[in-house]
């Protein structure tokens, strides 16, 4: 990532009002159910990595159900502003900010990474199978390349988005718990729930 980007998404969040109320995204929330009520334990004090977190929504909604969180991001300005969210609703999220290019988490120390709309297909797989324990959890939703042919899409670039079926693909040697593509009502995804191996 070059320092540019670093830029780009400061002057993109620093252009927008700030949130003042904070909504988990529903893959989040419906993925979480099924973690729930497969380990409750680790929902009541398990540790949880928000990568590329952005403005820290998820972060937030993780930190208010029992997770301690980590929530990593390059945008100095994103964290600011999630970090205000999360002070107005008594939320504590450690925010990092770190480029995912060089950032290495510590080893198996994560019971669930979550991942919203970034797809770097060098960075995220390589993270996300350092720092998850054995069995810990990935949920994971990004733009599906069907999403560039949406009249009114935001995304202009191929690069970022999953040609079918390449979530699961990225993440092979996982346990695959639930795959979905998605044609919602503002975008085409990809989902993915899924375990890393013991
Ligand atoms: C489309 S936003 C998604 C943010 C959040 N996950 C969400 O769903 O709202 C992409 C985020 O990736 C972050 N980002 C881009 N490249 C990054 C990098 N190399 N390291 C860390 N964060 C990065 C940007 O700052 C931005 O917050």
């Amino acid at each position: 990532m070059s320092a540019s980007d670093r830029q780009r998404w400061n002057e993109k969040y620093a252009r927008r009002p700030a949130a003042t109320i904070c909504e988990a995204d529903e893959w989040l929330i419906v993925a979480h159910d099924t973690i729930a009520q497969t380990t409750p334990d680790v929902t009541t004090a398990g540790r949880a990595l928000d990568l590329a977190c952005g403005l820290g929504h998820n972060s937030i909604w993780l930190a208010q159900n029992g997770w301690h969180v980590d929530g990593v991001d390059i945008s100095a300005e994103g964290l600011n502003q999630a970090e205000h969210l999360a002070t107005a609703t008594d939320t504590v999220v450690n925010w990092i900010e770190a480029d995912l290019d060089d950032w290495q988490p510590k080893p198996e120390s994560y019971d669930l990474a979550v991942v919203f709309r970034f797809l770097d297909r060098a960075t995220v797989p390589r993270i996300v199978n350092t720092g998850l324990k054995p069995g810990g959890w990935l949920i994971y939703e990004t733009f599906a390349a069907s999403e560039l042919d949406r009249p009114h899409s935001h995304i202009r670039n191929p690069a970022f988005t999953l040609s079918p079926g390449e979530l699961r693909r990225l993440f092979a040697d996982f346990e695959i718990v639930n795959f979905r593509e998605e044609t919602l009502e503002d975008r085409n995804v990809q989902r993915l729930l899924a375990r890393r191996r013991w």
